[in-house]
């Protein structure tokens, strides 16, 4: 009997045309580039120009994805936005999206899980597709992390960098083989005892301001590992794959120490895994689809590739998808 499952159809990016270098931000705080690249691999982030808005990168990458997609915006049914960075309180960034691309039929809605967020709502959308109350979906990620940053914080000011990254989702009918296309397992986690150890510090209810971002950088990075390489190996025993089936990790892209130590710790050989953090910097909920947009325009993902994305942040929360292309 045959199984309905989300198929990506297309994937965009857009990256703000403002090129902040580690030297750059060498000018602002007491840091050099030599720190930033042997503590994180990063190398340089873009900066949203002003009024130059969450949506308004989130509907570039939409834009591009349903260009490669071949669909028609007003065929979308389901607008989900990942992002802790919404251009307001309310109404949500998504609806925003929604309308700029001419969509009036279906739902739009934002999630909220920090740097999880995309694989937040790339589940959530999954779920709708399959429950059959939509049909075609837009997932997006979409940060201006450069607002929620305080500059003159040299242990998080150096880290994140702004962007937008988009999926269109397709509700296919497959065989229920192991030639599957599209999200085969999908894995959500969070846990509020760590809330404190990246958070902003500020909201409406808490102090009616949006705050800055704060973080417990060495307890981040040890959870980071440990709750990734956990999510990965409950992914991959849902699912019956195991880590050498896997063509290509698509990880959040936070700290290439983080990325390596997941590597190590789970055996997986690092040419398998796409690294884009360098030229973007953390980018929360943006960098999977950044990442999985890069891999598509590098022609590093063939039809038929076991594909592995996985992320954690603040909360913690975190998550893993495991789909095939
Ligand atoms: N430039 C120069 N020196 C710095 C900088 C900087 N930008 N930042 C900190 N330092 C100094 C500190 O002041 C400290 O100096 P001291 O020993 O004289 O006090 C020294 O460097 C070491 O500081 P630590 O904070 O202990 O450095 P660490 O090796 O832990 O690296 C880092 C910090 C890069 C933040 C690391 O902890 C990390 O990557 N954590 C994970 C954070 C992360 O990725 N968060 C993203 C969101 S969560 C996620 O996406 C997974």
């Amino acid at each position: 009997m045959g199984i309905t499952r989300s198929v990506i159809r297309g994937v965009g990016a857009y990256l703000p045309s403002q090129i902040m270098t580690n030297d750059d931000v060498a000018k602002i705080v007491d840091t050099n580039d030599d720190w930033i690249t042997e503590r994180t691999g990063i190398k340089s982030r873009h900066i949203a120009a002003n009024g130059e808005l969450t949506s308004d990168l989130g509907i570039a990458a939409a834009k591009q994805a349903l260009i490669r997609a071949g669909i028609d915006p007003i065929d979308i049914d389901l607008v989900i936005c990942a992002t802790a960075t919404p251009d307001r309180t309310f109404p949500s960034t998504s609806v925003r999206i929604q309308h700029s691309l001419g969509i009036t039929k279906g739902a739009a809605f934002d999630i909220q899980a920090v740097c999880s967020g995309f694989i937040y709502a790339l589940a959530t959308a999954d779920n709708f597709l399959r429950s059959g109350q939509s049909r075609q979906a837009l997932v997006i990620g979409a940060e201006t992390f450069s607002r929620i940053l305080d500059w003159t914080d040299r242990k998080t000011c150096v880290l994140f960098g702004d962007g937008a990254g988009a999926v269109v989702l397709e509700a296919q009918s497959q065989s229920n083989t192991r030639d599957d296309r599209g999200i085969l397992a999908s894995k959500l986690r969070s846990d509020g005892r760590y809330e404190n150890m990246l958070y902003v510090d500020g909201g409406p209810s808490s102090t009616m301001t949006v705050g800055q971002l704060r973080m417990k950088g060495r307890e981040v990075f040890r959870h980071a590992i440990q709750n990734i390489s956990d999510i990965i190996e409950e992914t991959l025993v849902m699912s019956g794959y195991t880590i050498p089936e896997i063509d290509l990790f698509i990880p959040h892209q936070a700290n290439v120490r983080i990325l390596d130590g997941m590597a190590k710790k789970l055996g997986i050989k690092n040419e398998k895994i796409i690294k884009t953090l360098h030229h973007h910097g953390n980018t929360s909920a943006a960098s999977i689809p950044l990442a999985l947009n890069q891999a598509f325009q590098e022609d590093r993902l063939k039809k038929g590739d076991v594909i592995l994305m996985e992320a954690m942040g603040g909360g913690f929360t975190w998550g893993a998808v495991l789909a095939r292309w």
